[in-house]
């Protein structure tokens, strides 16, 4: 697959991304290299990666917990720390080796430790490759709250390779679809076709489902890389998934959520506010709900976590002035950006999401 080229740099597959590596670390410009994996990549992706390599620089593994729990600054400042006591210089580079909370939290790393140095970005998730590791996004959770604290910053490169996907269960692989269902309802009504058969399913078809993904992210980014305005779009189903993804962090009792799971349930509730507000198509907004619920089951959300949800939702970081803001759909493929809902009707969108999937 041909590369892609996004801001100042590119994104490269397979084996040709390799070869691309490969040559970027001949560069004599470059100390050491530091790779960034967590417990599960490092078990099942590293030596997939090593085989990869030509390079005969010195390189060295920083190993940190797996799981969003540990996308903190606490996590940073042990790979800050590890990073100094293994002599990286302003000439190391870091490779940031996993899913979206290795690639952000190394890029945030690797973009402040000694005022900047290079990263590379591999995703090893769907979710990652879709969207986390492209765009330039960095950063970390300020206690339960998603991506408060970070920078944007431009990888060296990112290495899409698809033989990663293998090492993942059903379960992460389908968090990743919903981000590919968001750029189906926002860009391309085509793809949101492909994912309602489950073509994600069949491997073939999933790489040009992830060819097509990153095509389009990597198109609004282009033309808002620091998220002014249109950006924002990348968000749809975000201001109230991200509440509820952090409220299910914040209490160990309940089922813990995958990212693409919290995402799922917000772009259901999201689409209830756009068919109310915007006449979103009735048909569209069933067919939605009926997919997420078949693909990802139903979290039951309770109405006494309601006011926390609602709470949490104060903080999303596309709020206006206190105010807050979604993306909203008038249709497939036609969004509204700084959309405003009442509170009564964001608690229906709920209700609608906990309701069975053939009811209105
Ligand atoms: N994940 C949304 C964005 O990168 O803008």
């Amino acid at each position: 697959m041909t590369s892609i080229q996004s801001t100042d740099y590119f994104i490269h597959f397979s084996d040709d991304a390799y070869q691309q590596l490969n040559n970027y670390l001949t560069n004599d410009e470059i100390s050491t290299i530091f790779v960034l994996v967590d417990k599960n990549t490092h078990e099942h992706c590293y030596s997939k990666f090593l085989n990869k390599l030509s390079t005969k620089k010195e390189m060295k593994v920083i190993e940190i917990k797996a799981g969003e729990m540990h996308k903190n600054i606490t996590t940073c400042v042990s790979v800050w720390k590890k990073l100094t006591d293994l002599g990286a210089d302003r000439k190391s580079i870091l490779i940031n080796l996993g899913g979206g909370m290795v690639t952000d939290l190394g890029g945030f790393v690797a973009s402040t430790f000694k005022r900047g140095i290079k990263f590379i970005n591999i995703p090893t998730t769907l979710l990652s490759m879709v969207d986390a590791s492209v765009g330039s996004k960095t950063g970390v959770d300020l206690d339960n709250l998603k991506n408060l604290i970070g920078l944007f910053s431009n990888p060296e490169m990112v290495v899409i390779d698809y033989n990663y996907l293998q090492t993942l269960s059903n379960r992460e692989l389908r968090s990743g679809v919903a981000e590919i269902i968001k750029y189906g309802l926002t860009f391309d009504s085509k793809l949101l076709i492909e994912i309602k058969k489950d073509n994600w399913k069949n491997i073939s078809k999933l790489n040009v489902i992830i060819y097509k993904s990153i095509v389009i992210k990597n198109k609004v980014v282009l033309q808002d890389p620091k998220e002014e305005n249109l950006r924002k779009v990348l968000n749809y189903g975000h201001t109230v998934g991200h509440a509820i993804e952090s409220y299910f962090l914040e209490h160990a009792t309940l089922e813990n959520l995958t990212h693409g799971e919290a995402i799922a349930i917000g772009m259901v509730i999201e689409a209830y506010l756009s068919h109310k507000l915007h006449a979103f198509p009735l048909t569209e907004l069933t067919s939605l709900k009926e997919y997420i619920h078949k693909t990802f089951g139903k979290t039951g959300i309770a109405t006494e976590h309601y006011t926390d949800i609602l709470g949490l939702m104060k903080h999303d970081k596309k709020n206006i002035n206190g105010s807050i803001r979604y993306i909203l759909l008038k249709n497939v493929s036609d969004y509204i950006i700084n959309a405003t809902a009442p509170t009564e009707l964001v608690i229906e969108g709920l209700d609608y999401y906990n309701s069975p999937s053939n009811s209105r």
